[in-house]
């Protein structure tokens, strides 16, 4: 059975391990940075399609000793590129070298390749993308006479190289655009979350959507729209009209249109309990509105303008609170939000009795400015930030 590697951010492993076993993926392994698994072809379109956690889903298909730029040329021509690609098609090559100061390098935005390692190794990874790139190149001109472009926005095969330990994984992005890219958020918004994170945030919370769900700072309303996508069991990739692996030779069209039909049938009509934002900002508000109604969530979620002062939770029944407050990066900025801390901490005991809340924050040192003990802490990073998901059950 083809074998999978799902990316994801870190201290997200486990939640898409739990995540892609339910969509049916065997000999799952939450590793550093992403999670092992497999499944046939069908398996890999509903992982595309279905999961909230993963950033890109990888099929590795070569793992080979890459000593040196010569000998990861010499093993990346070895593989038989016709059988992937043609001069019609084009292709783009991303590549990681762990522990290279470029992390990541795309081949086309590449001007001129910078000088190999110490050594004559490979620490760099433009450099190391490019040979990639010259291997597929050289090959295929060799046999067809004619070389295929390199696309690196929406090629139809992306090819991506991890280099560790002198060891290359060489794989095929099925996923095409990072999967955080629903494809319902457009408008920009101060310091958004990235939807796969929202996801996590929402899962590691264990709400229950038949519960009310409320982030009183929603800013462009990532959490409460990714909430009302989980409440309608809408498959957060139904949003976009491309994957990676239409690109590639074995694409079943039929197969995909069966999985995009049964994930359509599976959407439910309505929330079963209130699943609201609110934002003291008047434009947040209005960007959350926007990408509710490109989510097809209008009628499921509320939005509205409001500041934790003023807010009431809705309903009587109690359910989950998840907040993300701004964490400041100057001095003074940070000191003027210790107070909003508190507000949220004195929030939390005055009108959320019976609930669950939790605050998700780049800031420690703000956290404590709650003024509660918070009974679990999860460790996530948001881009390079290392941020905690604090929670308080509140009696
Ligand atoms: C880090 S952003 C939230 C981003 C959001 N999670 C997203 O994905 O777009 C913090 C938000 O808190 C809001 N905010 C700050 N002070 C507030 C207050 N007193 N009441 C309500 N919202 C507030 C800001 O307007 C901002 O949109």
């Amino acid at each position: 059975m083809p074998k999978f590697f799902a990316t994801t951010a870190k201290g997200i492993e486990a939640v898409a391990a739990e995540e892609l076993k339910l969509l049916g993926a065997v000999d799952v392994e939450a590793g550093y940075g992403g999670v092992h698994f497999e499944g046939d072809l069908e398996l890999l379109y509903k992982a595309c399609l279905g999961v909230r956690t993963a950033t890109r889903i990888l099929m590795p298909v070569r793992d080979f000793a890459a000593k040196n730029p010569e000998m990861l040329y010499d093993q990346v021509r070895r593989i038989k590129w016709e059988n992937y690609l043609n001069p019609e098609k084009t292709f783009a090559v991303d590549c990681t070298v762990a522990g290279a100061k470029a992390l990541k390098a795309r081949d086309g935005r590449i001007d001129a390749p910078p000088a190999p390692g110490p050594r004559g190794g490979l620490s760099h990874s433009h450099y190391a993308a490019l040979k990639i790139k010259d291997a597929i190149v050289d090959q295929l001109r060799q046999k067809q006479g004619a070389r295929p472009n390199v696309d690196t926005e929406s090629p139809d095969l992306r090819v991506v190289a991890f280099i560790n330990n002198e060891r290359c994984v060489l794989s095929f992005d099925a996923s095409g655009a990072s999967l955080h890219e629903r494809g319902y958020r457009l408008r920009g918004a101060k310091a958004p979350l990235k939807e796969t994170l929202a996801a996590a945030i929402l899962m590691l919370s264990g709400w229950d959507p038949r519960t009310p769900f409320i982030d009183p700072m929603c800013g462009s309303g990532t959490l409460v729209l990714e909430a009302g996508l989980m409440a309608l069991n809408i498959a957060p990739g139904l949003f976009r009209d491309r994957f990676g692996f239409f690109g590639w030779p074995d694409f079943d069209e039929a197969l995909w249109t069966k999985v995009s039909d049964e994930a359509k049938a599976q959407v439910r009509r309505r929330v079963e309990a209130p699943i609201a934002g609110y934002d003291a900002d008047r434009d947040a508000i209005a960007s959350a509105l926007d990408n509710a109604k490109r989510a097809g969530l209008s009628k499921s979620v509320h939005f509205e303008k409001r500041t934790i002062e003023t807010l009431e939770p809705a309903g009587s029944a109690a359910g989950t609170l998840v907040v993300n407050p701004p964490y400041g990066e100057r001095l003074g900025e940070v000191e003027e939000l210790k107070a909003l801390y508190g507000q949220l901490g004195d929030l939390f005991k005055q009108k959320m009795k019976g609930w669950t809340c939790f605050i998700f924050t780049g800031n420690r040192e703000l956290a404590k400015s709650v003024g509660l003990r918070a009974s679990r802490r999860f460790e996530l990073f948001n881009g390079p930030i290392d941020c905690r998901l604090l929670k308080y059950e509140m009696y």
